[in-house]
């Protein structure tokens, strides 16, 4: 690409992220903070490259046995930037381990919550959610008895995994021809890209030679190189083609799937994980914390489940609730109405956007829209496992769909007092301390559960420092002082067994 198509664009990201750097209001001087985000943005990219090249040397060693071959795949491509439009947005752009697995830019989590694309100025509408732990939700169902979908992945269960009999993998198809994420314009650009990639050899022994024979026009790497949405031309692949592409893409979100199911990405490694296994203790106020998680009073128990018989403690039930949380203005999407360069436009209706949720979705999927309403502005309960995982003290996490809440604080305060406090604008001094703004869609919010909690300021405290021990990589002092290697917990069962680890 031309450097000053390079330049064009980056001046129209800058602009894009101060819009919304002055629309979040925390910010004074929004250049400095943009400043801050592009120096973030460029370790992260680094740091993925330097992961790609670690897992590349892997690969070249032979004492893979074959489960492992498939996971190092997956990795390989989850760490590749190549398979983006641009060739700058690995989809570990917005899920690094350091971060628990989500974004790990931290001035973007302050300010703009969603990610840019490989476009650098299309955002989405949502934050990034973790991969860790997703593997574990089943095939999106309707359990009669709860009266509710379990499983899915996204935060609106839409990658409902019937395909691949594997959410995850499922999912894994959507970023990559996604016109705000890796904005690919034909899935078949993926098998493509991959095929010129370093580590062709090491894919095509585990699905075989035919997995790349494909005859591919001329032009291939301009089309290519045209972002998604744009109306550009997709690659025109005769039938056979077309088949040994798609076949190649399922075995690629296979891949992925096999990797975000591994025990690198799912490491049941916390504190907590520890204190369960006899191998560490709670300090007084986390141990009440966790007594106050568990207790009617608060009823986060019943929904960030931590286990049961034959149920791991995976800190969600793979449900959804609308917990009333207010809407994030601060997400650039709202702004996305006019077409960019390339004629694509993110958001058409712009500032009356409402994120309809799981209803927005099962609408599509069900064809009931009286039985979607009920789901309007639902989002699947995440996991709150690594909750608190980052890579420094001063670095900033947003938490629920929208990133509205920038602290554990804000949030447990958010369900102590949701029904309590006067309502208030966004942007009121007030504002998550002593007030709350309306809720973003309040039709469908959760009052059974979610009810004045009446803690006291300390017992929030206790909450939250039971949920900082959710952290994986946690390494007890008494343990690393005698030995390198962390003490060998109780085994917990792989992911369900899906066809993505054929
Ligand atoms: C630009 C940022 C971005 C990129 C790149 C990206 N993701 Fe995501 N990811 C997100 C966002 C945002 C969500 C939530 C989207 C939603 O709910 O609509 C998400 C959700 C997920 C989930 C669902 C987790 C759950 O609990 O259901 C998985 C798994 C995942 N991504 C894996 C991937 C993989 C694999 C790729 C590459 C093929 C990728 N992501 C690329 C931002 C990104
Ligand atoms: C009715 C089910 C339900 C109950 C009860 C519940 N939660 Fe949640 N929790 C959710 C849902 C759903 C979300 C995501 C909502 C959204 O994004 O709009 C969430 C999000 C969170 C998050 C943010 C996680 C992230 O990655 O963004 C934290 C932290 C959390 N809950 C902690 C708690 C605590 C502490 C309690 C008890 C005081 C609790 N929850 C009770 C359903 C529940």
């Amino acid at each position: 690409m031309h450097t000053r198509m390079l330049l064009a664009m980056a001046s129209m990201a800058g602009a894009v992220l101060a819009a919304a750097f002055l629309a979040s209001q925390s910010f004074a001087r929004p250049m400095e903070v943009q400043g801050a985000a592009d120096r973030e943005i460029r370790e992260v990219e680094a740091s993925i490259d330097r992961i790609e090249s670690e897992s590349l040397q892997r690969a070249g060693a032979s004492s893979l046995d074959r489960d492992d071959k498939f996971v190092l795949l997956g990795k390989l491509i989850l760490f590749d930037r190549t398979l983006s439009v641009d060739s700058n947005e690995a989809c570990a752009f917005c899920h690094m381990p350091e971060a628990g697995f989500t974004g790990a830019v931290s001035a973007l989590n302050a300010t703009t919550v969603s990610y840019p694309g490989s476009i650098r100025t299309r955002f989405s509408n949502r934050r990034p959610q973790s991969i860790a732990y997703a593997s574990y939700a089943p095939v999106l169902h309707y359990n009669a008895l709860q009266g509710d979908y379990v499983g899915g992945a996204f935060w609106d269960m839409r990658a409902a995994g019937v395909h691949f009999n594997s959410p995850t993998a499922e999912q894994a198809q959507a970023p990559p021809v996604n016109p705000v994420e890796m904005g690919l314009d034909d899935s078949a650009c993926m098998v493509f890209r991959l095929s010129k990639g370093a580590y062709r050899r090491f894919a095509e022994e585990l699905w075989g030679k035919a997995a790349f024979a494909i005859a591919w026009p001329a032009d291939t790497v301009q089309v290519c190189s045209q972002p998604g949405g744009s109306g550009a031309n997709s690659i025109p692949l005769d039938a056979v083609a077309r088949k040994a592409a798609n076949g190649t893409f399922d075995r690629i979100a296979e891949a992925l799937a096999a990797y975000d199911a591994s025990s690198e990405v799912n490491a049941f490694s916390s504190k907590f994980d520890y204190v369960m296994a006899g191998k560490a203790r709670f300090t007084a106020a986390e141990k009440a914390g966790y007594k106050l998680f568990r207790s009617t009073r608060t009823h986060c128990n019943e929904c960030h489940r931590d286990g049961g018989p034959g149920e791991e403690p995976l800190f969600t039930d793979f449900t959804a609730s609308n917990l009333g949380v207010p809407a994030n203005r601060a997400i650039p999407f709202y702004s996305e109405s006019e077409a960019d360069r390339f004629g694509y436009a993110a958001n058409p209706v712009g500032g009356a956007y409402v994120d309809p949720g799981v209803g927005g979705f099962l609408t599509a999927w069900l064809k009931t829209p009286a039985d979607a309403a009920k789901f309007r502005g639902k989002f699947q309960v995440p996991t709150v496992r690594n909750v608190d995982k980052r890579p420094g003290p001063d670095f900033v996490k947003a938490y629920m769909h929208n990133g509205y809440f920038k602290s554990l604080k804000e949030v447990v305060h958010f369900y102590n007092t949701r029904d309590v406090l006067p309502r208030c604008q966004a942007g009121d001094p007030g504002e998550k301390v002593t007030c709350w703004p309306v809720p973003e869609y309040a039709a469908t919010m959760n009052r059974k559960q979610l009810v004045n909690l009446g803690l006291t300021s300390a017992q929030e405290g206790q909450l939250v420092a039971f949920l900082k021990t959710l952290s994986d990589g946690y390494a007890p002092a008494e343990v690393s002082r005698h030995s390198k290697k962390a003490p060998t917990l109780p085994a917990v069962a792989a992911p369900p067994a899906s066809s993505a680890s054929r």
